[in-house]
């Protein structure tokens, strides 16, 4: 199995029903694909950890970066997992206040925007996690 983080910037200022369209869509289709994760918006920014199968993964992250609701999609880390870090949701989702994206775009060197530090990606799932415990939409 193996995962993928990726932060983006929205295509415009998101709404709730913006939102709920993205993750009616995505629900239904992680579902069917065996993937699960989590999606964090916040003041035009997306993260957004995804699980599964590695082809599976993959097809489905070529779809979100063709979706044009959002660019600048910056893949911050990958790798291989034994488990899954979000085995209850075909996608959380949290819509974060701008501290707690501060927070999260604090780990992105300007320098070398693709990867993360293992210690960074901790940090950053250990955050997603959080927020998924607290907030069930
Ligand atoms: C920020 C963002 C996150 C998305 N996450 C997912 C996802 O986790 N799974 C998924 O299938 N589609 C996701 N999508 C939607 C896809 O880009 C695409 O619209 C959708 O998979 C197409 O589904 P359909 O063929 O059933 O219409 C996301 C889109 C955006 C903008």
């Amino acid at each position: 199995m193996e995962y993928l983080v990726y932060l983006s910037t929205a295509q415009k200022l998101m709404d709730q029903n913006d939102l709920l369209d993205i993750l009616t869509a995505s629900r239904y289709n992680n579902i069917r694909h065996n993937l699960t994760g989590m999606l964090l918006y916040g003041e035009g920014t997306f993260i957004q950890l995804l699980e599964g199968d590695p082809e599976t993964l993959k097809q489905t992250y070529q779809t979100i970066e063709a979706d044009s609701r959002h660019h600048n999609i910056i893949k911050m880390a990958q790798g291989e997992i034994t488990e899954r870090y979000f085995p209850e949701w075909a996608m959380g989702f949290k819509s974060a206040n701008a501290t707690e994206l501060a927070e999260f775009k604090g780990y992105i060197n300007p320098d070398n925007k693709s990867f993360l530090q293992q210690g960074d990606t901790d940090a950053i799932i250990g955050m997603l996690k959080t927020f998924a415990d607290v907030n069930r939409m």
